[in-house]
């Protein structure tokens, strides 16, 4: 078990550092096929940088999710009860809570789950700061793992809330027991409201990850700086560069870095060798089929009730009960 929730208003004002970083990055460098876990992108700069994705030309999914939050109220409203505290998993900047809230006016707590602790806290004071009558108790940490919900969210009707298509970012079958595990932490009776990114042509796909302002390519890159500060690793940026397509027969976006020589790193006390091409894979973002989705819900606990989308039919937001 976590010990998860932070009930005080500024939190720790030095950022905790994940013991396990270490650890983790040794083990997926170690693979034949490089790889890095995506929790990791989410330092303070990282998420600063996602902001900075959100609002690019090319990254359609945030503003396509935030028009179907904002255009479909009625339809959003039945998932209203009295008293409802909605638990967002990887909540970042808890911009759509702000959209959802206005669907939902029962809504009397909040609870956003991040491991990006330091700006979570600051999202929360400033959604407190805008809506005292809520209830807002960040919990910080890794929602795939353990969570505890505080006795006083856990009497009230629940609605889990996952948008930005966190979920695609997942293997589906990991996808699958994530929903599981949600559906336990959640309990009988509750809902969830899930952001899905669906097929769509290459040419709308590949710039929203590889767009020309070079943001993306910063956010990955990040990675490895945050590799060089918080573990003393010496990666050299310049010798790595940002490549992200989408791959069809498996459904997803890539996001490698490659090496852009032979090269070699230190860290931990370990040599690490990269071939020139080499690639350390360090992202997937699945696009779904609302058919597979569905299905892939079913097969975890949860009952499909409802999709909403946006006209052009980008992205969808599936209402789900627990089953
Ligand atoms: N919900 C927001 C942010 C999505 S970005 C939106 O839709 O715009 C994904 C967020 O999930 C980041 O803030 C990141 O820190 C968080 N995150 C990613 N993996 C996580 C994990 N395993 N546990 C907790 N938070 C995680
Ligand atoms: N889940 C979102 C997506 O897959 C956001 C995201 C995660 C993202 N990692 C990313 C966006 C890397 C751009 C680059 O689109």
């Amino acid at each position: 078990m976590q010990a998860l929730h932070d009930v005080l208003p500024g939190g720790p004002a030095f950022a905790v550092r994940d013991p396990a970083f270490l650890a983790d990055v040794l083990e997926g460098l170690s693979r034949p096929q490089k790889t890095l876990p995506a929790k990791y992108f989410y330092d303070l700069e990282g998420s600063r940088l996602f902001e900075e994705i959100t609002r690019l030309p090319e990254y359609y999914p945030t503003r396509t999710e935030l028009s179907i939050l904002r255009g479909r109220t009625e339809d959003l409203a039945r998932l209203s009860r009295p008293g409802l505290a909605v638990v967002e998993f990887g909540s970042g900047s808890s911009e759509k809570i702000r959209a959802l809230l206005r669907a939902l006016p029962e809504v009397a707590a909040y609870v956003p789950v991040d491991v990006s602790g330091e700006f979570v806290r600051a999202e929360a004071a400033r959604l407190r700061a805008d809506r005292p009558d809520l209830e807002v108790v960040p919990a910080i940490g890794d929602f795939t793992k353990e969570l505890d919900l505080p006795p006083e969210i856990r009497a009230r009707p629940l609605l889990g809330f996952f948008p930005g298509s966190t979920i695609g970012n997942f293997e589906p079958e990991e996808a699958g027991r994530l929903l599981r595990h949600f559906a336990a932490l959640l309990g009988p009776g509750a809902s969830l409201l899930v952001g899905v990114d669906l097929v769509k042509p290459d040419s709308i796909l590949n710039p929203a990850y590889d767009d020309a302002a070079g943001v993306t390519a910063r956010f990955n890159l990040n990675l490895l700086r945050r590799a060089n500060r918080e573990l003393g690793a010496d990666f050299d940026l310049r010798g790595f560069a940002h490549r992200a397509f989408f791959n069809r027969p498996m459904s997803r976006i890539e996001m490698h870095l490659v090496s852009l020589r032979g090269q070699e790193v230190h860290l931990g006390g370990r040599i690490l060798r990269f071939a020139e091409g080499e690639t350390i894979h360090t992202e997937n973002s699945y696009k779904y089929r609302p058919a597979d989705f569905e299905a892939l819900a079913r097969r975890s606990g949860w009952l499909p009730e409802t999709m909403l989308t946006d006209p052009a039919g980008l992205f969808a937001l599936f209402a789900l009960r627990a089953g």
